[in-house]
């Protein structure tokens, strides 16, 4: 049997994943996580899908090892590319995964014009394609894959001049078609949104999916009888296959939390 007081598996390339791990923390207090980030192979946007599949198998067999009760594929590349796998082959464990928030997008569009963010990857995958076709039939949808801005991210450049070239090379072109809600397609990119208003204007819709993900994840562990009910505050473990001292440093920058990080 499940120990409720098992932790949550959250996993990401690298530190994408923090923003949803950010929300999994505001919304369910009392749960135990372990995240893990995959800085060895960092980034998976510009891999194929396969090679990322294996990846992804290999790194939830490994949570599930750690004991974790439920996995959040925090990142819409391995979402993409090995979420169906995963359930097929795991069957009696729940996962959670992410998908482009075209709906919402959609449903606030003013100007009927809307862009996803998100790697080249994750625009390759069916699940992208299926999204756009059940939920973008009257708006236009624009795609953007700010090459490069994974890395400035993993770096920590939030705000460099570099991570801003990126951005408004992306941007500004859409922004003057007309688009006015732009989707966080890649868990990265939550961490540059206060750049993106600086470029785009505060009047500009940012949907970041994070905090509708927790929710789901706490409908999931309600659903499997898995929630825990400690009620006492739930502790974060940090696991990176790259440099623990590097992601240990970055941190208390993008989520405000001073951590040991192990090596995977
Ligand atoms: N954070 C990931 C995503 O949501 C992938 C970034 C990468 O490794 O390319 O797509």
């Amino acid at each position: 049997m499940t120990n409720k007081q098992a932790p949550i598996g959250v996993y990401d390339s690298g530190v994408g994943g923090l923003s949803v791990l950010q929300a999994i923390h505001a919304q369910l207090p009392s749960e135990n996580t372990i995240y893990f980030a995959d800085q060895a192979k960092v980034p998976y946007g510009e891999r194929p899908l396969e090679e990322v599949r294996q990846l992804a198998e290999s790194v939830t067999r490994r949570l599930m090892q750690e004991g974790a009760k439920l996995i959040v594929i925090a990142c819409n590349t391995a979402s993409a590319a090995a979420l169906k796998h995963l359930r097929a082959l795991h069957p009696d464990f729940p996962f959670v995964g992410m998908e482009p928030a075209v709906k919402p997008a959609a449903e606030q569009t003013l100007s009927g014009k809307v862009s996803v963010l998100a790697t080249p990857s994750t625009f390759h995958g069916e699940l992208y394609a299926s999204v756009v076709e059940r939920f973008a039939r009257d708006v236009k949808v624009y795609q953007a894959t700010c090459p490069g801005l994974v890395r400035q991210i993993e770096k920590g450049f939030l705000e460099t001049p570099k991570t801003r070239r990126i951005l408004e090379e992306a941007l500004k072109p859409m922004l003057l078609e007309g688009v006015d809600t732009l989707v966080m397609g890649c868990t990265h990119f939550p961490f540059v949104i206060p750049l993106i208003r600086k470029i785009a204007g505060e009047e500009v819709r940012v949907i970041d999916p994070a905090p509708a993900v927790a929710r789901q994840v706490g409908r999931v562990l309600e659903a499997w009888n898995l929630l825990n009910p400690s009620g006492t505050l739930g502790k974060a473990t940090f696991f990176t296959s790259g440099d623990p001292k590097k992601l240990q440093s970055i941190l208390p920058r993008l989520i405000g939390i001073e951590a040991e990080v192990f090596k995977a």
